[in-house]
């Protein structure tokens, strides 16, 4: 067993033990995958300038996000078919989060469903997220299910009402559970520890969907089944009686663009996360970290900004906080990290990445993540 020493290490155990179709829908971008690349270079072209000969004892990464306690300003992004990169891997990673301090955020298309992750995490709370579908009355129940489960956020997606093509998921025919064609079998043999660990458990396939959504009883290819369920015509005056009907803290995720920042603050909403999700949807779109700074400017006082897209260290976590994001959230990385070696795998990537953010922020100068700002940061870097 190698050493793990950083993501990368977990991407690549992820990619030998993951089947093909699975690790693709994790690691791919839409068409060129432009968005998805920028987002990760760009943290690159960011500089830190180097303090030396200040008193680095007792530090602190802890923080808030939206007014809650988190112990790095880190929580787990929202991400669909968890559970098909590792058994229950919806649970495995809430569990993860929850030991470390941070939130974890259940997807509408996670594998394990709102209640099992409820009951499988003592009921301790977790965000969802949302996925606006035609069926309105669904919705309703989806809302009303994560109150029930004590969700202490939601997390609205605004960004995917159609869904981006990702060549790599037309190719492999991605869908839930995973079609068996000879080549998914000849792809999954190869993966035993995938296999025994699917074999212990039921949860196959969409648990907050299929059952819940009428006529919904199971998924042809992902592509397909979305263009069927999501809403096109999702709006702003969703927003408001989403808002309404939750009542809780709302976050509304996929913000790019300064106009959008200004009426996601007329919405009411407690934050907005400047994402591009992942460069899954619009390619050609800037990265998020290039897109933080002005969106910061434009309205920072009046919401709390977070950001997504291209964190893979702890040193990207410090850029983004540096800029004015007051969170983050890593999908890919905790998803390398579970594929790799499940609940242990996410432990090992909080780990990594608290370790480099606290090194990291005291190289700067700084003791305590809370005095962190563009100080940090080369000019003429950012
Ligand atoms: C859905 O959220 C996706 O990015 O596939």
């Amino acid at each position: 067993m190698p050493v793990i020493t950083n993501i990368e290490d977990l991407r690549v155990l992820a990619q030998k033990r993951v089947p093909r179709m699975f690790y693709d829908y994790t690691d791919s971008g839409s068409w060129t995958e432009s968005t998805y690349r920028a987002n990760e270079a760009d943290f690159q072209s960011i500089k830190l300038r180097q303090r030396v000969a200040i008193n680095m004892e007792n530090r602190s990464t802890a923080s808030t996000m939206v007014g809650q306690p988190v112990a790095m300003p880190v929580a787990i992004a929202p991400t669909g078919l968890t559970g098909m990169q590792h058994a229950d891997g919806e649970i495995l990673t809430a569990r993860a989060a929850k030991k470390f301090g941070i939130p974890f955020t259940l997807s509408t298309m996670s594998i394990c469903s709102i209640e099992d992750v409820a009951q499988e995490t003592g009921g301790h709370p977790f965000w969802f997220q949302l996925y606006v579908m035609k069926d309105r009355d669904y919705i309703e129940r989806l809302i009303d299910r994560a109150k029930a489960a004590n969700c202490s956020a939601l997390v609205l997606t605004l960004d995917l009402q159609i869904i981006g093509q990702r060549h790599k998921d037309l190719k492999n025919g991605l869908s839930a559970p995973p079609k068996l064609t000879v080549t998914n079998i000849i792809n999954m043999m190869t993966k035993v520890r995938w296999g025994l660990g699917m074999l212990g458990t039921k949860r196959h396939g969409f648990g907050n969907i299929v059952g819940h959504v009428k006529g919904v009883e199971s998924m042809g290819s992902l592509s397909e089944w979305t263009a069927r369920q999501f809403d096109p015509t999702l709006n702003w005056g969703d927003v408001e009686w989403i808002k309404k009907r939750w009542g809780g803290k709302l976050i509304l995720k996929g913000i790019q663009d300064v106009e959008d920042a200004k009426i996601a603050v007329n919405s009411g909403a407690d934050a907005l996360i400047v994402s591009n999700h992942g460069g899954r949807q619009l390619d050609g779109a800037e990265s998020s970290i290039r897109a933080l700074p002005q969106i910061v400017d434009a309205v920072g006082k009046e919401i709390e900004v977070h950001m997504d897209g291209g964190i893979r260290s702890g040193q990207d976590v410090l850029k983004a906080r540096a800029l004015g994001a007051q969170g983050t959230y890593i999908g890919r990385a905790f998803l390398y990290g579970l594929g790799a070696m499940g609940e242990q795998g996410v432990d090992k990537v909080l780990e990594i990445i608290h370790k480099e953010l606290d090194l990291t922020m005291a190289f700067c100068g700084h003791t305590n993540i809370k005095t962190v700002d563009k100080g940090i940061l080369l000019p003429g870097t950012f």
